[in-house]
């Protein structure tokens, strides 16, 4: 079911709530059994982690510490180019510290890419991606993520704290655009 707010806005949802609490439960439970009796700090990516962090981090039964980082990349138009950079960075220091990033979306991974050569050159004792989503057509660069909630088909997506022009971060299920709304752009 759509939304009534944005019904006209979407051309369909790809997960609703339940859906997405499920995979998030499914993430955390393998998180919880992979870093237990660590000391995890998770690393959010602002702003499209914002919920996968917050609903992740209360289904995990650990403490853990968390820490985020913005990050803008450079490209034409919604490719992203790999040329990364920090807008505000952690306040955290990685030395010996167990990491594990939190992504809302891996597209063509340019920006993860960036991000975890950038981090491991902190010194981490580990590094290890978790993210919500991610689009296997779409992906340029490889790049280990331990921990992938859905792969999704190669289309824009928002919701679930993902933005068409910071729209559409606040709903609860994940859907796709409809195209009046970003040829109207
Ligand atoms: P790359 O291509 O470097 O880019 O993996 C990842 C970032 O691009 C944004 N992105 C999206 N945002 N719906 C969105 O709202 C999408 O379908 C989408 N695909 C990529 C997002 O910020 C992600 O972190
Ligand atoms: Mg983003």
């Amino acid at each position: 079911m759509k939304p009534d707010h944005v019904a006209d806005d979407l051309k369909n949802v790809l997960m609703s709530r339940e859906e997405i609490d499920q995979v998030v439960r499914d993430l955390a439970a393998r998180i919880d059994e992979d870093y237990k009796g660590r000391d995890l700090l998770l690393v959010g990516v602002l702003k499209g982690a914002v919920m996968i962090m917050a609903d992740l981090s209360r289904e995990l039964k650990m403490n853990v510490s968390m820490d985020w980082m913005a990050v803008s990349s450079y490209g034409s138009g919604t490719q992203s180019s790999g040329v990364v950079r920090i807008l505000k960075d952690l306040d955290t220091d990685l030395m010996g510290r167990d990491v594990l990033i939190v992504e809302d979306i891996i597209d063509s991974g340019l920006t993860l890419s960036w991000l975890v050569s950038n981090l491991k050159s902190r010194g981490p004792r580990s590094l290890e991606i978790c993210t919500f989503l991610r689009k296997p057509d779409a992906i340029k660069v490889d790049i280990d993520v331990k921990y992938v909630g859905r792969d999704i088909p190669n289309e824009f997506v928002v919701g679930y704290g993902l933005d068409f022009a910071e729209k559409y971060r606040n709903l609860d299920a994940l859907g796709t655009l409809a195209p009046h709304v970003y040829q109207s752009e």
